[in-house]
Order: C-alpha cells, then structure tokens, then sequence
C-alpha cells in the first residue's frame, strides 16, 4: 500500500476480531520496528511480544480494561530500555563484525560514551522513550501496510506491567502496541487545520 494511502487510512482501533495474524505477516513487521530510526544508532528499546490469551487478559485490567487487550492477536509493550550504556558496546561490536576498524570508529564511540555519562537516570529514561516512540510509529503505519491493524495505547500502568511481566529495572515500559484485525471501523479523522500545526518562516521574526 502507498504510504500516503496508509498515514490517512491507520486508526487506533478500539477493537479488534482475535483472529490471529499469520506468523510470515507479523515477522515482516517485527524487521519494520527492528529497522526504526534512533539517535546514534543506540536502538534503546525491546519490544516483549505477548501471545497468550491468558497473560493478555491478566494484562486487561492494567490497562484500564480497555478492549483491544484481550481481542488482538499480538500485544507489543514498547519498553525503554535506560541501559544505554550496554547498547554502545553492542553497536561498536556490531560495527566492527560489519567492517569497521576499532581504531578508526574510537571518536564515535567515546563520543557516545560522553554523551550517555552525562545523562542523568531521569534523562536516560526521557531519551530513551523518545526513541521508542519512533519504533512505535513504525509499528502503526507498518501494521497497516501489511494488511492489519493497530492501536497506540498509553492508557495502562507501566509498574503494574513491569511486575506482571517480571521486567528487569532497565526494561521500562512505555508504550502498548496490540495488533490484529478490527472488528470496529474507522471513523473521520479529526485533526486541526494546517494553518493551525505548521508555522512559516514568514511569519517569525528572526
Ligand atoms: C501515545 C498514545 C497513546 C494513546 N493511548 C490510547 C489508549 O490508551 N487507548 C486508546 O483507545 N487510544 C489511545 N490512543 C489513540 C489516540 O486516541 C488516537 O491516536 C487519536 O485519537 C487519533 O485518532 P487516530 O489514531 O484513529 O487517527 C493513543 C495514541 C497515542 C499516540
């Protein structure tokens, strides 16, 4: 599907039909949030896939009941993950087995290295969640282009997530995905006008 076609046509379903998505499907749109864009390249997320219906419905009531829990198919929780510190390791490891020479990326990564040191544990968590928002975004539009549907879900208690799903301290969940079929249908979308959200350079007095 056209990605313009797709950006007009994705809405946050608020129920789905609990047919499940086949597993060639979900794969292609597990490599479209693996391939999201992130600062420096440090991919601060993990995304936990939840397929059993009974943990989903265990799940339901920490998320304000809402509906879409226990009808999707597959339930993503979109964690921050604040170890930071662990993923430039992994990028320059990554970097190296892909060509790089240590020696001639060194800038690169102390540069990131400097940059996450002078992070506070409030700042980490900010920047990371910003980061998996974008993998969320992938998530949604993706969705749509391989033929389901989704909703972004903020409407759920991440410390109640975290105890159910055991999560280590550096997972922090941030943001829910389910994905499967709607069993609602879309209805207008309701956006303010463009003279409203974009601003011209004209108009600043710069
Ligand atoms: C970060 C975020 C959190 C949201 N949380 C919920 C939620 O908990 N439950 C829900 O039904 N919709 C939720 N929504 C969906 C929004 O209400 C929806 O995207 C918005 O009304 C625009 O409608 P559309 O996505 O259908 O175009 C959320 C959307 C975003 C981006």
């Amino acid at each position: 599907m056209e990605f313009e076609k797709i950006v007009h046509e994705r809405y946050a379903t608020k129920l789905f039909d609990g047919r499940k998505i086949p597993e060639e499907k979900i794969s292609r749109l597990f490599e479209m949030i693996r391939h999201a864009a992130s600062s420096f390249n440090i991919q601060p997320w993990k995304i936990i896939i939840i397929k059993d219906q009974k943990l989903k419905e265990k799940l339901q009531p920490a998320t304000w009941n809402q509906q879409q829990i226990p009808t999707c198919s597959h339930l993503l929780v979109f964690c921050a993950d604040t170890g930071i510190a662990g993923n430039i390791d992994r990028l320059e490891k990554l970097m190296i087995e892909n060509g790089a020479d240590k020696e001639s990326i060194k800038g690169y990564i102390d540069m990131m290295k400097g940059f996450e040191k002078n992070l506070s544990e409030e700042q980490k968590l900010s920047w990371s969640q910003r980061q998996t928002f974008l993998a969320l975004g992938n998530a949604l539009n993706g969705a749509k282009s391989l033929g389901f549907d989704s909703c972004p879900m903020e409407g759920f208690n991440p410390a109640e997530y975290s105890r159910i799903l055991s999560l280590p301290k550096n997972l922090v969940p941030t943001a829910l995905c389910p994905v499967g079929y709607a069993k609602d249908t879309q209805k207008d979308k309701l956006r303010f006008a463009k003279k409203d959200v974009f601003i011209e350079d004209s108009k600043l007095k710069w």
